[in-house]
């Protein structure tokens, strides 16, 4: 099943509640939620009272993505917040099964997020404990980036490890996915799509999440 997952992060963030509302009208499966530290990316955004704001509202799952340093510090204090999915990147955790086993224990699903450069054997062992990946195919830290091409083999190749090892991990990709590649993506194997200036960067925020999931749908 394909999901969209609108990235607020390109919302405006004064009208926080309304922007949420017309991405569930527009048939959005999942809010993403880019939490920035300001270290291990050079942005800083949203931390935990927001997200427990957004929880009270969106009807929805809402999805954290925490580019943070340490993010074992944190990451079950999301699950507690509201998150339904909590993704930790795999460069910042060096105990990263302890980690997901501690979301999971919170009830939320445990994700591992991997930049465009980090080979995916740096997270073979852990992929039994994660319930997602998400590739990043673009560089974490800001929104309205262009895709990273080379992100459509690495789900590809991800997609094979998954399924060799008879798991059911899905695969978010995150950053520059528009109308016009996302029926690539999810050709190549990834199921949630996040979707930030594609969506909020659009005058009509709920009709740019119907355009992406039809346009999405060719593979489905
Ligand atoms: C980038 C964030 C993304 C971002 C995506 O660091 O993780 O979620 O909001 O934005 P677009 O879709 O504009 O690339
Ligand atoms: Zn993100």
């Amino acid at each position: 099943m394909i999901e969209i997952a609108p990235s607020i992060l390109s919302a405006d963030f004064s009208k926080l509640g309304e922007e949420i509302r017309a991405v569930e009208k527009g048939g959005a499966g999942v809010l993403h939620v880019d939490v920035m530290d300001g270290k291990f990316v050079p942005n800083i955004t949203i931390g935990l009272p927001v997200v427990k704001s957004l929880a009270k509202i969106a009807k929805i799952p809402i999805d954290c993505h925490l580019m943070i340093e340490e993010p074992s510090r944190y990451a079950v204090q999301f699950v507690e917040a509201g998150a339904s999915m909590v993704s930790v990147h795999v460069e910042a955790d060096v105990h990263l099964h302890r980690t997901l086993t501690a979301i999971r224990e919170a009830g939320g699903k445990a994700g591992i997020a991997i930049n465009p450069a980090t080979p995916l054997i740096s997270l073979e062992e852990a992929l039994p404990f994660a319930d997602f990946i998400l590739i990043m195919s673009v560089n974490p830290g800001f929104g309205g980036q262009k895709f990273i091409q080379t992100a459509l083999d690495k789900v590809k190749k991800l997609k094979w490890m998954i399924s060799e090892r008879n798991l059911s991990t899905k695969i978010e990709i995150d950053g520059g996915i528009d109308v016009d590649n996302i029926s690539q993506v999810v050709e190549a194997g990834a199921e949630i799509l996040v979707a930030g200036s594609a969506v909020y960067g659009k005058n009509d925020p709920a009709k740019a999440v119907a355009d992406l999931i039809e346009a999405a749908s060719v593979w489905v």
